[in-house]
């Protein structure tokens, strides 16, 4: 009954993520229709380092993935029998934690004599676009915007994109961490100065965000100036003008954010714009693009349901060819 009801959508796709902290499974139909997606969250666990521990991560997803994949087949109503194809995130991320999740798939897909489909983590990020009931279609210019990464992208067909600009130094999201932490808000607070920056007055503070040639971005001036800020208000003060402070430094990276998204539009001239990965979430960014497409509020973050939606448009390795297929922690 299970299968029957899976089937009816075109082919079944199983897809793991576990690039960084999250453990993730997903299970997601052929027209793109999101069966489950399944999060498990490492974040409290490094939050007492202030950071991800790549050993910590590997060993936690090891624990994590059987019973992740286990929650995401019951959540789609479904067993892998009904399974006809496994996508697994092969890169970029930290290395132990990849290998987990590629030995996990390859071991899901060798069982069943499967194809796997390994994915990458950056494609994947836009392909959330591409989920029910939102359904973006390429082309268009993309800010991909997380932890890990800031990128402006000519997306022009799926699975697929040309790089138009980077983060020469720190990634958005990771400006958006930094400044949370000097401001006493725990990792990752990224979410967390977005609620404080609604209380705040962003024009208390003038944050320059340095202007470097084409289409890259720098972020690691503002956290610098944020540092002084904090450093030279007395305690008491620094209490009081904290939400100032969280709305200041957000309205920076905000501008920065749209205003090279705009110029990459123009560059491309495509005309049609979209954001996507961990900091699309933010809501005065959302507020500032009104025209944009956005990821869906719970595929911004990592997941596996942008996994397996990537997986649908990229080529699939045959049984059993994948048994060396390997990990990459860089971006190509
Ligand atoms: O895409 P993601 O889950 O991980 C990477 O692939 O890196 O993005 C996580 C990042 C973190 O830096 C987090 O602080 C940030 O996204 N983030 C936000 C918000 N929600 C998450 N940054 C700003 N405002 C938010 N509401
Ligand atoms: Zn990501």
């Amino acid at each position: 009954m299970a299968r029957r009801a899976a089937h009816a959508h075109g082919f079944v796709i199983l897809a793991l993520e576990t690039s960084c902290d999250e453990t993730a499974a997903a299970v997601v139909t052929e027209g793109g229709r999101v069966l489950s997606s399944v999060v498990s969250s490492q974040a409290a666990l490094h939050a007492r380092f202030g950071g991800v521990v790549p050993e910590i991560a590997s060993r936690r997803h090891l624990e994590l993935v059987a019973p992740v994949v286990r929650a995401a087949l019951d959540e789609a109503k479904t067993s892998l029998a009904a399974i006809e194809r496994v996508a697994v995130t092969q890169g970029p991320g930290l290395v132990g934690a990849l290998l987990v999740g590629i030995s996990a798939a390859k071991a899901l897909a060798w069982a069943r004599r499967l194809p796997l489909v390994p994915v990458d983590h950056l494609e994947g990020h836009v392909a959330s676009l591409y989920l029910e009931p939102a359904g973006v279609e390429p082309p268009f210019t993309c800010l991909l915007a997380s932890g890990g990464h800031t990128l402006l992208l000519a997306v022009r067909e799926h699975g697929s994109s040309e790089r138009l600009g980077t983060t020469l130094d720190d990634a958005a999201g990771e400006a958006f961490d930094k400044g949370a932490r000097l401001l006493g808000l725990g990792y990752p607070g990224g979410a967390a100065l977005d609620r404080l920056a609604q209380r705040g007055d962003a024009s208390a503070f003038d944050f320059p965000v340095a202007r470097v040639p084409g289409v890259d971005f720098s972020f690691s001036g503002l956290k610098t100036a944020l540092l002084y800020a904090v450093r030279d208000l007395e305690p008491d003060e620094l209490e009081r003008r904290r939400a100032d402070l969280a709305a200041s430094y957000q309205r920076a990276i905000v501008r920065a954010l749209v205003g090279r998204l705009h110029e990459a539009a123009e560059q491309t001239g495509l005309g049609r714009v979209a954001v996507v990965g961990g900091v699309a979430s933010n809501s005065e960014l959302r507020a500032a693009l009104p025209d944009a497409a956005f990821a869906p509020l719970p595929l911004c973050t990592d997941n596996a349901a942008m996994i397996a939606s990537c997986a649908r448009f990229v080529a699939s390795v045959p049984y059993p060819r994948y048994g060396d297929l390997d990990a990459y922690a860089s971006a190509a």
